[in-house]
Protein backbone atom coordinates (compact mmCIF):
# COMPACT_ATOMS: atom_id res chain seq x y z
CA UNK A 1 0.00 0.00 0.00
CA UNK A 2 1.12 3.73 -0.91
CA UNK A 3 2.22 5.28 2.38
CA UNK A 4 2.91 9.30 2.20
CA UNK A 5 6.16 10.96 3.64
CA UNK A 6 5.11 11.52 6.90
CA UNK A 7 7.19 14.63 7.62
CA UNK A 8 5.42 16.66 5.14
CA UNK A 9 1.90 16.20 7.35
CA UNK A 10 3.61 17.98 10.29
CA UNK A 11 3.91 21.21 8.38
CA UNK A 12 1.67 23.74 9.79
CA UNK A 13 -0.54 25.32 7.88
CA UNK A 14 0.40 26.02 4.10
CA UNK A 15 3.92 28.28 2.40
CA UNK A 16 3.46 31.39 4.16
CA UNK A 17 3.19 33.31 1.02
CA UNK A 18 1.08 30.68 -0.69
CA UNK A 19 -1.67 31.83 2.84
CA UNK A 20 -1.01 35.45 1.76
CA UNK A 21 -2.05 35.27 -1.53
CA UNK A 22 -5.23 32.95 -0.07
CA UNK A 23 -5.93 35.79 2.00
CA UNK A 24 -5.86 38.37 -0.32
CA UNK A 25 -7.54 36.44 -2.82
CA UNK A 26 -10.59 36.29 -0.56
CA UNK A 27 -10.57 39.74 0.38
CA UNK A 28 -10.62 41.01 -3.10
CA UNK A 29 -13.28 38.51 -3.98
CA UNK A 30 -15.49 40.33 -1.10
CA UNK A 31 -14.48 43.78 -1.85
CA UNK A 32 -14.04 43.86 -5.92
CA UNK A 33 -13.76 47.49 -5.94
CA UNK A 34 -10.42 47.58 -3.21
CA UNK A 35 -7.40 48.98 -5.31
CA UNK A 36 -5.09 46.83 -3.52
CA UNK A 37 -1.45 47.27 -3.48
CA UNK A 38 0.77 44.36 -3.15
CA UNK A 39 4.22 44.82 -1.09
CA UNK A 40 4.02 41.56 0.22
CA UNK A 41 6.00 38.60 -1.39
CA UNK A 42 9.40 40.28 -3.26
CA UNK A 43 8.28 40.03 -6.49
CA UNK A 44 9.98 42.90 -8.69
CA UNK A 45 7.73 44.94 -11.36
CA UNK A 46 10.07 46.22 -13.51
CA UNK A 47 10.46 44.40 -16.89
CA UNK A 48 13.68 43.03 -17.75
CA UNK A 49 16.03 44.83 -19.23
CA UNK A 50 16.52 46.11 -23.22
CA UNK A 51 20.13 43.97 -23.30
CA UNK A 52 18.68 40.92 -21.67
CA UNK A 53 15.79 40.86 -23.74
CA UNK A 54 17.96 40.96 -27.02
CA UNK A 55 19.99 38.21 -25.56
CA UNK A 56 16.99 36.25 -25.28
CA UNK A 57 15.66 37.39 -28.67
CA UNK A 58 19.08 36.38 -30.35
CA UNK A 59 18.94 32.51 -28.55
CA UNK A 60 15.16 32.17 -29.43
CA UNK A 61 16.08 32.92 -33.21
CA UNK A 62 18.88 30.62 -32.58
CA UNK A 63 17.34 27.88 -31.62
CA UNK A 64 14.80 27.88 -34.93
CA UNK A 65 17.68 27.10 -37.01
CA UNK A 66 19.44 23.87 -37.86
CA UNK A 67 22.93 24.55 -36.96
CA UNK A 68 22.23 27.00 -33.76
CA UNK A 69 19.91 24.48 -32.38
CA UNK A 70 20.57 23.27 -28.78
CA UNK A 71 19.24 20.12 -26.83
CA UNK A 72 19.71 19.95 -23.43
CA UNK A 73 21.80 21.86 -21.70
CA UNK A 74 25.10 20.86 -19.82
CA UNK A 75 24.18 19.57 -16.58
CA UNK A 76 26.05 22.12 -14.45
CA UNK A 77 25.34 24.68 -17.39
CA UNK A 78 27.02 26.21 -20.09
CA UNK A 79 30.61 27.34 -19.74
CA UNK A 80 29.91 30.91 -21.43
CA UNK A 81 27.38 31.58 -18.26
CA UNK A 82 29.75 30.06 -15.29
CA UNK A 83 32.85 32.01 -17.27
CA UNK A 84 30.87 34.97 -16.95
CA UNK A 85 29.93 34.53 -13.40
CA UNK A 86 33.02 33.28 -12.17
CA UNK A 87 34.49 36.80 -13.80
CA UNK A 88 32.37 39.42 -12.83
CA UNK A 89 30.84 37.97 -9.48
CA UNK A 90 34.15 36.51 -7.76
CA UNK A 91 37.40 37.55 -9.31
CA UNK A 92 36.27 40.99 -9.82
CA UNK A 93 35.55 40.88 -5.87
CA UNK A 94 39.01 39.02 -5.11
CA UNK A 95 37.47 35.95 -4.84
CA UNK A 96 38.84 32.53 -5.91
CA UNK A 97 36.40 30.81 -7.54
CA UNK A 98 36.31 29.13 -10.67
CA UNK A 99 34.16 27.89 -13.33
CA UNK A 100 33.71 24.40 -12.71
CA UNK A 101 32.64 25.23 -8.88
CA UNK A 102 30.11 26.85 -10.06
CA UNK A 103 26.00 24.81 -10.95
CA UNK A 104 23.83 26.66 -12.85
CA UNK A 105 20.11 26.48 -11.83
CA UNK A 106 16.81 27.29 -12.00
CA UNK A 107 16.69 29.31 -8.98
CA UNK A 108 18.07 30.00 -5.85
CA UNK A 109 14.51 28.72 -3.90
CA UNK A 110 15.11 25.63 -5.36
CA UNK A 111 19.25 24.88 -4.69
CA UNK A 112 18.51 26.29 -0.74
CA UNK A 113 15.58 23.91 -0.40
CA UNK A 114 17.52 20.74 -2.03
CA UNK A 115 21.08 21.26 -0.55
CA UNK A 116 20.28 19.75 2.37
CA UNK A 117 19.67 16.30 0.83
CA UNK A 118 23.44 15.76 0.15
CA UNK A 119 23.84 15.84 4.17
CA UNK A 120 23.33 13.08 6.71
CA UNK A 121 19.68 12.92 7.72
CA UNK A 122 20.55 13.03 11.57
CA UNK A 123 22.55 16.83 10.45
CA UNK A 124 21.31 19.36 12.85
CA UNK A 125 21.20 22.70 11.38
CA UNK A 126 20.92 26.32 12.87
CA UNK A 127 18.41 28.94 11.64
CA UNK A 128 18.17 33.00 12.25
CA UNK A 129 14.86 33.84 13.75
CA UNK A 130 13.41 35.09 11.88
CA UNK A 131 14.19 33.26 8.34
CA UNK A 132 13.25 32.43 4.89
CA UNK A 133 10.60 29.69 5.66
CA UNK A 134 12.04 27.34 2.76
CA UNK A 135 15.57 26.51 4.98
CA UNK A 136 13.26 25.05 7.74
CA UNK A 137 10.49 23.74 5.49
CA UNK A 138 12.70 21.77 3.30
CA UNK A 139 14.44 20.44 6.41
CA UNK A 140 11.14 19.24 8.21
CA UNK A 141 10.08 17.35 4.60
CA UNK A 142 13.60 15.51 5.14
CA UNK A 143 12.56 14.61 8.61
CA UNK A 144 15.37 16.49 10.33
CA UNK A 145 13.32 19.00 12.40
CA UNK A 146 11.48 16.38 15.21
CA UNK A 147 8.73 17.89 16.65
CA UNK A 148 6.87 21.28 15.94
CA UNK A 149 5.30 23.34 19.29
CA UNK A 150 2.70 25.42 18.04
CA UNK A 151 2.48 27.25 21.31
CA UNK A 152 6.10 28.08 20.70
CA UNK A 153 6.50 27.93 16.63
CA UNK A 154 9.12 26.33 17.00
CA UNK A 155 10.93 22.69 15.87
CA UNK A 156 12.16 20.31 18.64
CA UNK A 157 15.36 19.58 16.52
CA UNK A 158 16.40 23.08 15.19
CA UNK A 159 18.64 25.31 16.81
CA UNK A 160 17.26 28.65 16.30
CA UNK A 161 19.67 31.96 16.54
CA UNK A 162 17.32 34.95 17.38
CA UNK A 163 17.76 38.13 15.40
CA UNK A 164 15.90 40.62 17.75
CA UNK A 165 16.68 44.48 17.89
CA UNK A 166 18.54 44.02 21.03
CA UNK A 167 21.17 42.17 18.85
CA UNK A 168 20.63 44.74 15.77
CA UNK A 169 19.25 41.42 13.91
CA UNK A 170 22.15 39.56 13.72
CA UNK A 171 23.07 36.09 14.67
CA UNK A 172 24.43 35.37 17.89
CA UNK A 173 26.85 32.30 17.88
CA UNK A 174 24.61 29.31 18.82
CA UNK A 175 25.16 27.09 22.42
CA UNK A 176 25.11 24.12 20.58
CA UNK A 177 27.30 23.22 17.71
CA UNK A 178 24.88 23.14 14.52
CA UNK A 179 26.20 20.94 11.38
CA UNK A 180 24.49 22.97 9.28
CA UNK A 181 23.87 27.11 9.21
CA UNK A 182 21.75 28.74 7.03
CA UNK A 183 22.81 32.33 7.00
CA UNK A 184 21.12 34.67 4.37
CA UNK A 185 22.54 38.73 4.15
CA UNK A 186 22.03 41.07 2.92
CA UNK A 187 18.79 39.50 4.99
CA UNK A 188 15.57 38.47 3.95
CA UNK A 189 13.09 38.98 6.04
CA UNK A 190 14.83 42.09 8.08
CA UNK A 191 16.84 43.73 5.53
CA UNK A 192 19.84 43.69 8.19
CA UNK A 193 23.36 43.33 6.71
CA UNK A 194 26.45 41.66 7.97
CA UNK A 195 29.80 43.20 7.97
CA UNK A 196 32.77 41.66 6.79
CA UNK A 197 35.03 41.26 9.89
CA UNK A 198 31.36 39.18 11.16
CA UNK A 199 30.98 37.12 8.34
CA UNK A 200 34.92 36.13 9.13
CA UNK A 201 34.01 35.62 12.26
CA UNK A 202 31.53 32.97 11.35
CA UNK A 203 33.84 31.49 8.54
CA UNK A 204 36.07 30.91 11.66
CA UNK A 205 33.64 29.74 13.68
CA UNK A 206 32.52 26.93 10.61
CA UNK A 207 36.13 25.48 9.90
CA UNK A 208 36.93 25.32 13.76
CA UNK A 209 33.69 23.30 14.45
CA UNK A 210 33.13 21.28 11.45
CA UNK A 211 30.15 22.93 10.56
CA UNK A 212 28.84 24.15 6.54
CA UNK A 213 27.73 27.55 5.47
CA UNK A 214 24.81 27.64 3.65
CA UNK A 215 25.10 30.78 2.44
CA UNK A 216 22.21 32.78 0.83
CA UNK A 217 23.17 36.21 -1.11
CA UNK A 218 20.27 36.39 -3.25
CA UNK A 219 20.00 39.97 -2.30
CA UNK A 220 23.81 41.23 -2.72
CA UNK A 221 23.01 43.62 -5.29
CA UNK A 222 21.19 46.48 -2.97
CA UNK A 223 24.50 46.52 -1.28
CA UNK A 224 25.57 50.14 -1.32
CA UNK A 225 28.43 50.59 1.70
CA UNK A 226 31.89 49.04 1.29
CA UNK A 227 32.47 46.52 4.52
CA UNK A 228 29.50 44.71 3.53
CA UNK A 229 30.43 41.76 1.85
CA UNK A 230 28.88 40.46 -1.45
CA UNK A 231 30.11 37.05 -1.07
CA UNK A 232 31.13 34.70 1.86
CA UNK A 233 34.01 33.59 -0.31
CA UNK A 234 36.12 37.38 0.56
CA UNK A 235 36.57 35.92 3.86
CA UNK A 236 39.64 34.02 4.36
CA UNK A 237 38.75 29.82 4.24
CA UNK A 238 35.43 30.45 3.09
CA UNK A 239 36.57 27.95 0.30
CA UNK A 240 37.01 25.25 3.41
CA UNK A 241 33.08 25.90 4.86
CA UNK A 242 30.77 27.30 2.97
CA UNK A 243 28.56 27.01 0.05
CA UNK A 244 26.54 30.11 -2.08
CA UNK A 245 23.63 30.57 -3.44
CA UNK A 246 22.63 33.26 -5.66
CA UNK A 247 19.41 34.03 -7.88
CA UNK A 248 19.47 36.41 -10.97
CA UNK A 249 15.67 37.45 -9.63
CA UNK A 250 16.51 40.16 -7.59
CA UNK A 251 18.81 41.71 -9.14
CA UNK A 252 17.83 41.00 -12.79
CA UNK A 253 13.93 40.74 -12.06
CA UNK A 254 13.89 36.57 -13.19
CA UNK A 255 11.14 35.86 -10.85
CA UNK A 256 9.60 34.41 -13.87
CA UNK A 257 12.21 33.90 -16.02
CA UNK A 258 13.99 31.40 -13.03
CA UNK A 259 17.93 31.02 -12.99
CA UNK A 260 20.11 31.12 -10.58
CA UNK A 261 23.59 29.63 -8.84
CA UNK A 262 25.30 27.42 -6.85
CA UNK A 263 29.15 27.42 -6.14
CA UNK A 264 30.51 24.50 -3.75
CA UNK A 265 34.29 25.15 -3.21
CA UNK A 266 35.83 21.71 -4.85
CA UNK A 267 38.35 21.20 -1.29
CA UNK A 268 34.88 21.69 1.14
CA UNK A 269 34.24 18.73 2.86
CA UNK A 270 31.63 17.01 5.38
CA UNK A 271 32.87 14.87 7.79
CA UNK A 272 36.12 13.95 4.79
CA UNK A 273 33.89 13.68 2.41
CA UNK A 274 34.13 16.01 -0.92
CA UNK A 275 30.53 18.23 -1.39
CA UNK A 276 31.24 19.20 -5.05
CA UNK A 277 30.92 15.68 -6.70
CA UNK A 278 28.09 14.86 -4.63
CA UNK A 279 26.12 18.05 -5.90
CA UNK A 280 27.30 17.50 -9.20
CA UNK A 281 25.44 14.20 -9.09
CA UNK A 282 22.37 15.22 -7.56
CA UNK A 283 22.00 17.93 -10.31
CA UNK A 284 23.24 15.50 -13.37
CA UNK A 285 20.26 13.15 -12.21
CA UNK A 286 17.81 15.33 -10.78
CA UNK A 287 18.03 18.41 -13.21
CA UNK A 288 18.31 18.81 -16.95
CA UNK A 289 19.58 22.56 -17.03
CA UNK A 290 18.33 25.65 -17.09
CA UNK A 291 17.20 26.75 -20.87
CA UNK A 292 19.48 27.92 -23.11
CA UNK A 293 17.64 30.79 -23.88
CA UNK A 294 17.33 32.24 -20.22
CA UNK A 295 21.44 30.76 -19.69
CA UNK A 296 21.77 33.54 -22.39
CA UNK A 297 19.73 36.19 -20.50
CA UNK A 298 21.64 35.28 -17.34
CA UNK A 299 25.08 36.16 -19.73
CA UNK A 300 23.69 39.58 -20.90
CA UNK A 301 23.46 40.40 -16.84
CA UNK A 302 27.00 40.67 -17.23
CA UNK A 303 27.58 42.62 -20.81
CA UNK A 304 28.30 46.47 -20.09
CA UNK A 305 24.62 47.41 -21.42
CA UNK A 306 23.35 44.80 -19.22
CA UNK A 307 25.35 45.80 -15.94
CA UNK A 308 24.44 49.76 -16.37
CA UNK A 309 20.69 48.79 -17.04
CA UNK A 310 20.90 47.05 -13.90
CA UNK A 311 22.01 49.70 -11.62
CA UNK A 312 19.31 51.77 -12.65
CA UNK A 313 16.78 48.97 -11.73
CA UNK A 314 18.31 48.09 -8.49
CA UNK A 315 18.33 52.26 -7.71
CA UNK A 316 15.29 52.33 -8.78
CA UNK A 317 13.91 49.84 -5.85
CA UNK A 318 16.43 51.11 -3.52
CA UNK A 319 14.41 55.00 -4.21
CA UNK A 320 11.26 53.20 -3.44
CA UNK A 321 13.01 51.59 -0.25
CA UNK A 322 14.29 54.98 0.67
CA UNK A 323 10.52 56.21 0.46
CA UNK A 324 9.40 53.34 2.80
CA UNK A 325 11.75 53.84 4.97
CA UNK A 326 11.46 57.66 5.79
CA UNK A 327 7.86 57.88 5.02
CA UNK A 328 6.97 55.12 7.92
CA UNK A 329 9.73 56.83 10.49
CA UNK A 330 8.37 59.98 9.52
CA UNK A 331 4.81 58.55 10.56
CA UNK A 332 6.17 57.46 13.91
CA UNK A 333 6.88 53.71 12.81
CA UNK A 334 10.03 51.65 14.09
CA UNK A 335 12.02 50.89 11.34
CA UNK A 336 14.65 49.05 10.05
CA UNK A 337 16.42 47.52 7.10
CA UNK A 338 16.04 49.49 3.50
CA UNK A 339 19.47 50.69 2.90
CA UNK A 340 21.45 47.72 2.38
CA UNK A 341 18.26 45.44 0.81
CA UNK A 342 15.16 45.72 -1.09
CA UNK A 343 13.40 44.96 2.45
CA UNK A 344 12.18 47.66 5.13
CA UNK A 345 11.22 45.64 8.44
CA UNK A 346 8.87 47.63 10.73
CA UNK A 347 7.39 47.18 14.28
CA UNK A 348 3.78 46.58 13.91
CA UNK A 349 1.81 49.56 15.78
CA UNK A 350 0.23 49.73 19.46
CA UNK A 351 1.49 45.91 20.18
CA UNK A 352 -0.64 44.18 17.15
CA UNK A 353 0.41 41.05 16.66
CA UNK A 354 2.03 40.43 13.20
CA UNK A 355 -1.43 38.81 11.59
CA UNK A 356 -3.33 41.50 13.37
CA UNK A 357 -1.66 44.13 11.43
CA UNK A 358 -1.72 41.99 8.12
CA UNK A 359 -5.49 41.99 8.30
CA UNK A 360 -6.04 45.64 9.53
CA UNK A 361 -3.82 46.73 6.46
CA UNK A 362 -5.25 44.93 3.70
CA UNK A 363 -8.83 46.21 5.48
CA UNK A 364 -8.32 49.52 6.65
CA UNK A 365 -6.13 51.08 3.36
CA UNK A 366 -5.79 47.71 1.08
CA UNK A 367 -2.13 47.54 1.21
CA UNK A 368 -0.76 44.12 1.58
CA UNK A 369 2.85 43.44 3.26
CA UNK A 370 3.67 40.16 4.99
CA UNK A 371 3.35 39.79 8.60
CA UNK A 372 7.05 38.91 10.83
CA UNK A 373 5.55 36.39 12.46
CA UNK A 374 5.03 34.12 9.18
CA UNK A 375 9.20 33.97 9.61
CA UNK A 376 9.54 32.53 12.73
CA UNK A 377 8.47 33.22 16.42
CA UNK A 378 10.99 36.51 16.67
CA UNK A 379 9.51 37.96 14.14
CA UNK A 380 6.31 38.30 16.08
CA UNK A 381 5.14 41.95 16.66
CA UNK A 382 7.32 42.96 13.33
CA UNK A 383 6.31 43.11 9.64
CA UNK A 384 7.93 43.48 5.89
CA UNK A 385 7.19 45.50 3.24
CA UNK A 386 8.96 44.72 -0.03
CA UNK A 387 10.45 47.90 -2.04
CA UNK A 388 9.80 45.76 -5.39
CA UNK A 389 6.73 47.64 -5.99
CA UNK A 390 6.19 50.75 -8.89
CA UNK A 391 7.06 53.81 -7.58
CA UNK A 392 3.72 55.39 -7.69
CA UNK A 393 2.60 52.15 -5.64
CA UNK A 394 4.92 52.45 -3.30
CA UNK A 395 4.46 56.30 -2.58
CA UNK A 396 0.36 55.81 -2.71
CA UNK A 397 0.90 52.86 0.01
CA UNK A 398 2.84 54.97 2.08
CA UNK A 399 0.31 57.86 1.46
CA UNK A 400 -2.12 55.46 2.98
CA UNK A 401 -0.64 54.30 5.61
CA UNK A 402 0.74 58.19 6.88
CA UNK A 403 -3.22 58.85 6.85
CA UNK A 404 -4.51 56.23 8.80
CA UNK A 405 -6.22 57.06 11.75
C1 LIG B 1 10.20 36.75 -0.45
O1 LIG B 1 9.28 37.53 -0.61
O2 LIG B 1 10.64 36.43 0.67
C2 LIG B 1 10.84 36.17 -1.66
O3 LIG B 1 10.38 36.77 -2.81
C3 LIG B 1 10.56 34.77 -1.75
C4 LIG B 1 11.45 34.11 -2.72
O4 LIG B 1 12.38 34.70 -3.26
O5 LIG B 1 11.23 32.92 -2.91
Amino acid sequence: MARVNENYLKLPGSYLFSEIGRRVRDFSAQNPEAEIIRLGIGDVTLPIAPAIIEAMHKAVDEMGEKETFRGYAPDLGYDFLRNAIAENDYKSRGCDISADEIFVSDGAKCDCSNIQEIFSADSRIAVCDPVYPVYVDSNVMAGRCGEYDPEKQLWSNVIYMPCTAGNGFSPEFPKENPDLIYLCFPNNPTGATITRSRLQEWVDYANKTGAIILYDAAYEAYISQPDIPHSIYECDGARSCAIEFRSFSKNAGFTGVRLGFTVIPKELEADGVKVHPLWARRHGTKYNGAPYIIQRAGEAVYSEEGKKQLREQVSYYMNNAKCIYEGLRAAGYTVSGGENAPYIWLKTPDNMTSWEFFDYLLKRVNIVGTPGSGFGPSGEGYFRLTAFGTYENTVKAIERIKNMD
